[in-house]
């Protein structure tokens, strides 16, 4: 079969920036890109790539493939595919300088002292061990770009180093020393893992776990941690709160097409309460009958995301009987931080939906499109955390008038990184400034309400969320409570 494709050209002894070249070759059916790069390298011997095992085990053929990274040797090739090299210092064309980031990773020092890892050892290691080294992980790192954090593989690293007995030291006071708590939770790093280790949960935050049983959780995140404790809310209320505000039961205006119950989260309850009650308001129009439980608490990720997880459970099994002991079915979430820890970390009886995707499955109402251009800031926990990215970009486009896309990237507010390394979150909450910028946008939309939050500070448009902004293409007012 034949394929066109661009791929990035580059040689730092002539070239001020890259280029991208435009090749077409002749390739078999289900070729790899390895061996669209090795076509054209048939026909140009200067193209410099690398690859070694051509089996998925090195990690040397990482690239970008259409903003994504990829290795090389076993994702399929498509006609049209921008090949680059993943965002890391570049040797010269899809050749990127990986020994800095490799030899940074921490290795063991096995102890001299006759201890055999035991099997269960070797199981709690095992989804820690595969990693290959391909970097990809280090290339999309937020916290990276902005901090001397050693990054997720070296996280991942130091957590496989922790749990193997034959270890002789406790590496957590290093890890803390290599950026541990700047990690922001966005999960890029496990999204874009060719071996699909999940980073995040199963190296940070049981890290910071270890930290917590040690006594260097950070300050402001212990705090968070006792507001919990005592109020079961990880935000202190405002003159409103959202459940406070609402009745049990919200039913539609007209004909009842669905419902679902309404997991408010600490942030709409207590620190942006209208724009939970401008989804009801969506809801009423769309036919949903909502149902919310005012037994409902802190879903806990505030403590999973920092280390803090002693009385964690109590929180879920809150929860779960919140929503299970009204017989609902669907749980829907609004916020993403939430929505990807009931889907992630709980084990529930019911399923959880985004707003997103609850409006998406039961339809959205009659709308008339908002007169502004808008842009969408994807929150990490519902691109990375809930691989939702389609859904709220469809009903946008369908409300505003103009639609343009602006690359995701983390603002910096997750991970108890806004809390607790504020000057990181500002720095990630600035690159989201001059992005957006260049969009040209009159308004970012989100859903997330720690994004919303976050970005306003660092943003010179105004940040809406998306109930919101579907109120305003309803014809009605957003709600307010001045
Ligand atoms: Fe080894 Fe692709 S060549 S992973």
């Amino acid at each position: 079969m034949q394929l066109s494709v661009k791929v990035s050209r580059f040689d730092p002894d002539t070239d001020s920036e890259p280029r991208l070249e435009p090749w077409t070759v002749e390739v078999e059916e289900g070729a790899r890109i390895l061996n669209v790069l090795d076509a054209i390298h048939s026909l140009d011997p200067t193209l410099s790539y690398r690859s070694s095992c051509r089996a998925g085990q090195c990690g040397s053929c990482a690239v970008k493939v259409n903003g994504e990274p990829v290795l090389a040797c076993t994702e399929e090739a498509a006609d049209g595919m921008v090949i680059e090299p993943l965002d890391l210092p570049v040797i010269k064309d899809l050749m990127t300088d990986l020994v800095s980031g490799i030899s940074s990773i921490p290795r063991i020092n096995t102890c001299d002292c006759g201890i055999i890892p035991k099997q269960e050892d070797i199981e709690r290691i095992k989804p820690l061990r595969d990693c290959i080294e391909c970097l990809s992980c280090v290339s999309v790192c937020p916290a990276m770009k902005v901090t001397d954090f050693l990054g997720p593989t070296s996280m991942r690293s130091q957590m496989r180093i922790a749990l193997d007995p034959r270890e002789p030291g406790n590496r957590v006071r290093e890890a803390i020393s290599q950026g541990l708590f700047t990690c922001t939770s966005c999960n890029r790093c496990w999204r874009v893992c060719p071996k699909n280790i999940e980073t995040p949960g199963k190296a940070i935050e049981k890290l910071r776990e270890i930290a917590n049983r040690e006594g260097l959780t950070l300050p402001r995140h212990q705090e968070v941690s006792n507001l919990v404790k005592t109020t079961g809310r990880s935000v202190e209320s405002g003159k409103y709160a959202f459940l406070d505000l609402v009745d049990e039961v919200i039913e539609p205006y007209g004909e009842v097409k669905g419902e679902v119950g309404f997991f408010s989260g600490c942030m709409f309850n207590a620190r942006l309460p209208e724009r939970a009650l401008d989804m009801l308001e969506v809801m009423r129009n769309a036919g949903i009958r909502v149902i919310i439980s005012k037994e409902q608490v802190c879903c806990g990720s505030p403590l999973i995301r920092t280390g803090q997880t002693s009385f964690l459970d109590e929180l879920k099994e809150k929860n779960i009987r919140a929503f299970q002991d009204r017989g609902i079915k669907i749980v829907m979430t609004m916020c993403a931080g939430c929505g990807a820890t009931l889907k992630n970390d709980y084990d529930t009886p019911f399923k959880v939906m985004d707003v997103s995707e609850v409006l998406t499955c039961f339809g959205l109402p009659p709308l008339t499109k908002v007169p502004v251009t808008a842009t969408y800031h994807d929150p990490c926990h519902l691109k990375n955390g809930q691989q939702i990215t389609k859904e709220p970009r469809e009903i946008l486009e369908k409300a505003v008038e103009r639609f343009v896309e602006m690359p995701a990237q983390c603002c910096g507010s997750g991970g108890g990184v806004r809390s607790g390394m504020p000057d990181v979150a500002a720095a990630l909450g600035e690159l989201r400034r001059e992005a957006i910028n260049k969009t040209g946008a009159d308004i970012v939309v989100t859903i997330c309400p720690f994004c919303e939050y976050h970005i306003q500070e660092h943003s010179d448009r105004p940040v809406k969320n998306l109930m919101t902004v579907l109120v305003q293409a309803l014809g009605k007012e957003p709600a307010s409570l001045q």
